[in-house]
């Protein structure tokens, strides 16, 4: 499906992978009109929320005949979002609204079953009601859970996950699948793998590492330094949810229009060697001194709950499909996010 002079409501648009995924839409393709829709929730600094919307808007002036409205609203509004979808009629919706992180759902459940499972299921509705095209939606590499073998594959059952974060991704799968073998809507899942880069969330542990380090902070390293993510940087990540937004599941021959796909690195990393990489780009870029030893700020702790050991993504599947694979390489992400977090907090 050509994207060019289609409408495109993104929710979570002021989120890490939502802001980027506009901006390369304005920057990529021709007269398209985007509606990004966010609740600007607090679970991290608003501020990088607003400055990920400044970016947005950089990229409709530099766009081809680009149309951009931003509704600040809450997915889990029913009404506020069925107003908005008969307002602008998408033809493709991106569900990157959620609140995000497995370790707050521990702290904080119900903020996860009202944006992943009310809010989640609102936008399927207004889906159904409007009749999209496609609807591509955020899954998780944390459906798998801690025993899946690695990597990771589609056809692993997903049926264990480890926290409540993991459970309502799970159960968004669940929801696309009835609602497309129900309604015939054509659904893609994406469980994305631990996606970094510049302006990215900083709850998560490369940006709180950093953050740590420049305050002269220990951080914790868990399972002892023993774990491994699949990083993938956020520009491959982009990529590949466009392929994905050009390619709904066709409807043919009883079968459901429902896809899931892995969209990881396919090269998972370990930890330890991760916090090197990145503690030599922030000196490099002059955020660390020279005489930074990292051996003073690290604390090695046992596992924590919620958490698993390894992720691994299989792309076999993807790649098949779409013949594209992730391919930045970490010292290149971690180096374009220590220069982007210079410019940002130094100036
Ligand atoms: N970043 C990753 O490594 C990663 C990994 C796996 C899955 N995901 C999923 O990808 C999606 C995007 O993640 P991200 O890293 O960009 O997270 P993010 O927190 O930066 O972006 C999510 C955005 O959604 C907004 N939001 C939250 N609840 C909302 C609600 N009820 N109504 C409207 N807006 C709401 C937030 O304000 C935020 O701007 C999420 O669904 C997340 O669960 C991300």
């Amino acid at each position: 499906m050509e994207l060019k002079n289609k409408t495109i409501l993104v929710t979570g648009c002021a989120g890490f992978i939502g802001a980027n995924l506009i901006k390369t839409l304005f920057r990529t393709k021709d007269s398209i009109k985007i509606i990004g829709i966010d609740n600007l929730c607090n679970y991290y600094d608003v501020g990088l929320k607003e400055y990920r919307l400044r970016e947005i808007e950089n990229a409709v002036s530099e766009s081809k005949n680009g149309c951009w409205h931003f509704e600040k609203a809450d997915i889990a509004d029913r009404k506020k979002l069925t107003d908005i979808f008969e307002r602008y009629r998408p033809t493709v919706t991106v569900n990157l609204a959620a609140q995000a992180g497995v370790r707050y759902s521990i702290i904080n459940p119900y903020a996860y079953i009202e944006s992943n499972i009310v809010g989640f299921f609102n936008v399927l509705d207004c889906c159904k009601t409007c009749g999209v095209s496609h609807f591509v939606y955020a899954s998780s590499s944390s459906v798998y859970g801690d025993g899946a073998v690695t990597p990771f594959s589609e056809d692993d059952s997903a049926n264990t996950p480890v926290s409540v974060y993991a459970a309502t991704k799970k159960s968004d799968e669940l929801l696309a699948f009835a609602y497309s073998k129900l309604h015939g809507i054509p659904s893609t899942g994406l469980r994305f793998f631990t996606v970094y880069g510049p302006a990215g969330r900083p709850d998560m542990a490369y940006y709180s590492f950093a953050d740590k380090f420049v305050r002269g902070e220990k951080i914790k390293l868990y399972n002892f330094g023993n774990c491994k993510r699949d990083f993938t940087y956020i520009d491959d990540t982009v990529n590949g949810i466009i392929k994905v937004m050009e390619s709904p599941p066709q409807i043919a021959d009883g079968k459901v229009p429902h896809e899931i796909y892995n969209l990881g690195n396919n090269k998972p990393e370990n930890l330890n060697d991760f916090v090197q990489i990145l503690a030599e780009k922030l000196k490099k870029e002059g955020v660390l001194s020279p005489g930074f030893d990292l051996s003073d700020h690290i604390e090695t702790v046992g596992m924590q709950p919620g958490d698993v050991t390894d992720t691994y993504a299989d792309m076999t599947k993807f790649c098949t499909r779409f013949g594209f694979k992730p391919a930045t390489d970490l010292r290149q992400g971690l180096g374009n996010f220590a220069a982007w977090y210079k410019k940002y907090y130094f100036g």
